[in-house]
């Protein structure tokens, strides 16, 4: 008997050889439809090659399939445990036709697979075609030589498939199984067909039409196919089983979770075991395609099956997580066909960890909340949604734990009730945002916020996706279109696109639809959780409710993550070389450049801004995968990871780790662990390179690097090599020489400088006053020295003042130096003279005569300056006066 993974393998490779090419699954959330929580059926990732829009290398696939139905049109989570065929996660194995084959050769490969093949008896088999499609009916007969008693047809929607409300459709043949007499039902159509006898396990869907909008049907551009067939149901058939839950995957979950809890699944306990292996399924599956809980959209679809599934672990007994004990079970099982499974085995492990952990808390109290409501109440009973609303709130209970709490002892919820106590919840939180004093500008986003729901960002794993538009806002106020040339702000229900925060800038790019072509230049913020894309439509008409498809620009988004990632390992390496002080300060991370703000009381020096590069540079080359992992704040923290003092987290963290550490005390462990919700690159060489280009102050005790990454570090290093090149060139010498030979010329330089100022002193005291005190005459009984010396500098005056004092046992001299059209004027007064006369007063006299505001010195030493170099003599002039 053929095992689940056999059944899968065996499927791929029988339409591999009939010219299919096996695709792997797309993930759960789909990348190509915003209207789409999960990917629900095998055709959905090829949903734009049916319609035309887009086209492969091959004409005929074949996949198996991951689906989710839970949440959306396809919702089977209420009945999850409860019967023998739903699932919230199953996979569903499909052949695909684009345009290639059509009904005739869908029927015979499906005929030829399930009796050659898989060898099912032929008597066991029936099909049910469209009530009109005559061409389908006849073909199973021929093909098949079923008898027509063995197909039967259908009018209702049954036997027509629809993806959604809109999307590829067309009318499709079934294929039933027959379990025999044993088990009560009739074949479909009958009045019994709800029994259990007569089982579906393939339908063939003859895609014909695209449902453009409700009532708006057109043809595909060619007749397709399209199948699905439950691969645990046709595992039960071939295993012989009829409960999909008695297949060997299942068998295998189910006995992990009775040998970990000590409890046999019988009786009651039976559905809650299935539970469990199924909503682990899901969860774990959801998780690795990038859903984390939350209280919205997909990740609360998450949540409730988690805690769905929580609930009934409790309700057998378990007191601890245990989901995450069953998970290494599951990888077993699953994790050969999905190795995306297996890789993100850690995440999925830590995620369940702590929602247990989380829900355990508060459900107890919420349990026995919930039990002294009930209490006397009779099967038909009501509880009240005021009731069902505060376990919701208060106790995290989804309103379907509570209903499936209740269903055994026939007890429903006043759901109406439930919505109502909703309703009065948010007009509170209305009424408190209206009254906040926030800008006008601002409360549009409230408005837009409450009536769209937080935008769901994809932008971790992928940068292309679909968004619906859900709001437009146009100079502040929201309207229904905007046309070409127009500012618009975008609301979207998911997004690729980064909103600035955490220093990271937000994300630029294009949306593309029907005509319609938006250029993004900044992505932002708002209302608690909404992302509002600022840009302009640059091409048709934008109207609200449209689907666009979104691009990030994928340039730019890769150098701010490089940029990002290098911040990262700076900020460890400055831990590391300065000291556990360091924290960070703030930090902008750009496309072009990062700066990183950080406390440190001092300048930092070269050789240890030098030694944090080469430690990031280290980890860069050690090409380690960047890993994220989900974590309560308070575990993260505990484990090491670099917080910021003051941020405002939410209860759950992003966690990023990055390289290993190879020296320190924390060799052999990560080397840079942050909390951090930023994009990041896949593994550190992706960072190429890291060059810190400056460290400056930006306040008290806060220092400031700013540094490069991959192709700007490279071309500053170009750049820089250039630089020398031309200096090597000016200075006739090679690269390597020019330091040594600048510094020679510096040295030249300072010593051609002596030089020139004492040959201008030589020069100017050989004029007509000759030196010493020879040019000295006496004046009002004082040895006075007074000279206008052309071309000598202030900076030089002194000394040479100070050398013609030497030459006068007694006296004044007054040198007045010009140079470059200035005049400096010197005056010292030997000290037996101070009594007499003040340097300061003379050379203050003196400095009116050359334009100056002054000047100032010692009463024996003085000295000013001022721009009228031709007035020098007036000021020498002046001071002989005032000794006068
Ligand atoms: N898309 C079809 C289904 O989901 C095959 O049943």
């Amino acid at each position: 008997m053929s095992g689940v993974n056999d059944i899968r393998s065996a499927f791929l490779q029988f339409f591999a050889k009939n010219g299919h090419e096996a695709v792997a699954s797309s993930p759960l959330v789909p990348r190509n439809d915003p209207t789409l929580m999960f990917t629900n059926a095998g055709m959905v990732q090829f949903k734009n090659v049916f319609t035309g829009l887009e086209s492969r290398p091959y004409s005929r696939a074949a996949t198996s399939q991951k689906c989710v139905r839970a949440g959306g049109k396809h919702n089977d989570l209420d009945n999850v445990g409860y019967t023998a065929r739903h699932h919230t996660f199953f996979e569903m194995l499909g052949n695909f036709s684009f345009g290639d084959y059509f009904k005739e050769h869908a029927i015979e490969l499906a005929w030829n697979l399930l009796t050659k093949e898989f060898r099912l008896p032929q008597e066991k088999l029936l099909v049910t075609v469209y009530h009109d499609d005559d061409d389908a009916a006849s073909l199973w007969k021929r093909i098949a030589g079923l008898s027509d008693d063995r197909i039967i047809r259908i009018a209702t929607s049954d036997n027509f498939w629809q993806m959604g409300d809109t999307g590829p459709c067309g009318p499709c043949s079934e294929i039933f199984y027959d379990h025999g007499e044993g088990i009560y039902g009739g074949p479909p159509g009958s009045p019994e067909e709800d029994g259990d006898r007569f089982i579906e396990i393939w339908n063939l869907v003859f895609m014909q039409f695209e449902q453009i909008e409700p009532g708006n049907r057109v043809p595909l551009p060619r007749p397709s196919i399209d199948t699905g067939m439950g691969l645990e149901r046709v595992a039960a058939v071939l295993q012989g089983v009829h409960d999909n839950y008695d297949i060997d995957l299942f068998r295998t979950l189910i006995r992990a979770s009775e040998e970990l809890i000590g409890v046999d699944a019988v009786g009651e306990r039976r559905a809650s075991h299935r539970v469990i292996a199924d909503h682990l399924r899901a969860t774990a599956f959801l998780i690795a395609d990038g859903v984390l809980p939350s209280n919205e959209g997909r990740g609360y679809v998450l949540r409730r099956i988690m805690r769905r599934a929580m609930r009934h672990a409790r309700l057998l007994g378990a007191r601890e997580p245990i989901l995450y004990r069953l998970l290494p079970t599951l990888v077993g099982e699953m994790g050969r066909a999905y190795p995306e499974l297996a890789r993100a085995e850690a995440l999925i492990s830590e995620t369940l960890k702590l929602e247990e952990k989380r829900f355990l808390q508060t459900l107890d109290r919420g349990l026995s909340l919930l039990a002294d409501a009930t209490e006397g109440m009779d099967a038909g009973a009501k509880l009240s949604g005021e009731t069902a609303f505060k376990l919701y709130d208060t106790y995290g209970f989804p309103l379907d734990l509570t209903q499936d709490a209740l269903r055994q002892r026939g007890i429903e919820v006043d759901t109406q009730g439930f919505n109502a106590a909703m309703e009065r919840q948010k007009a509170e939180a209305r009424a408190s945002w209206a009254g906040s004093g926030e800008a006008a500008s601002d409360t549009i986003w409230f408005g837009i916020r409450e009536r769209a729901g937080a935008t769901e960002f994809l932008g971790y794993d992928t940068e292309q996706a679909e968004g619906a538009v859900l709001a437009i806002v146009r100079d502040g106020v929201e309207v229904d279109t905007a046309q070409t040339g127009e500012e618009v702000a975008l609301v979207l229900n998911q997004t690729p696109f980064y909103a600035e925060s955490g220093g990271q800038l937000g994300d630029t790019g294009t949306m593309r639809g029907d005509g319609v072509v938006v250029t993004i230049t900044d992505t932002q913020k708002a209302a608690d959780g909404l992302f509002i894309h600022k840009g302009r439509v640059a091409e048709g008409t934008l109207r609200k409710g449209a689907a666009l498809e979104l691009s990030v620009d994928h340039t730019r988004r890769s150098r701010i993550r490089a940029n990002h990632s290098a911040t990262h390992l700076l900020h460890e390496g400055l831990r590391e070389v300065l000291g556990s002080h360091v924290a960070q300060k703030g930090s902008m991370v750009s496309p072009e450049r990062l700066r990183f703000d950080f406390s440190h009381p001092k300048p930092i020096e070269a050789g240890e801004l030098a030694e944090v590069e080469r430690l990031a540079n280290g980890i860069i080359r050690q090409n380690a995968a960047v890993e994220t992992r989900l974590m309560a704040v308070d575990d993260a923290i505990a484990s090491g990871a670099m917080a910021l003092f003051g941020e405002k987290y939410g209860d759950e963290v992003r966690v990023v780790s990055m390289g290993m550490a190879e020296e320190g005390e924390k060799a052999g462990r990560s080397y840079s662990v942050e909390l951090c919700g930023g994009t990041h690159v896949r593994a550190t060489g992706d960072i190429g390179l890291v060059h810190v280009l400056s460290e400056s102050a930006v306040g008290a005790g806060v220092r400031r690097i700013e540094a490069l990454t991959g192709d700007a570090a490279r071309a500053y290093f170009l750049e820089q090599e250039a630089r020398v090149r031309r200096m090597a060139a000016a200075l006739k010498v090679g690269p390597a020489e020019v330091a040594d030979r600048l510094d020679a010329i510096v040295e030249e330089r300072r010593r051609l400088e002596r030089e020139l100022a004492d040959a201008r002193r030589k020069l100017a005291l050989a004029g007509p006053a000759g030196g010493g005190d020879a040019g000295a005459k006496t004046v009002n009984g004082v040895s006075f020295l007074g000279r206008v010396l052309d071309g000598v500098p202030g900076k030089d005056l002194k000394g040479m003042v100070d050398e013609a004092m030497a030459g006068l046992s007694s006296g004044v001299v007054a040198y007045a130096g010009v140079a470059e059209g200035k005049a400096s004027v010197v005056v010292a007064v030997s000290k037996d003279l101070t009594g007499r006369f003040d340097a300061v007063q003379l050379v203050r006299a003196a400095s009116g005569a050359i334009g100056g505001k002054g000047g100032g010195g010692r009463p024996d030493m003085a000295q000013a300056g001022g721009p009228d170099g031709d007035k020098a003599a007036e000021a020498i002039a002046t001071v002989e006066k005032a000794l006068a």
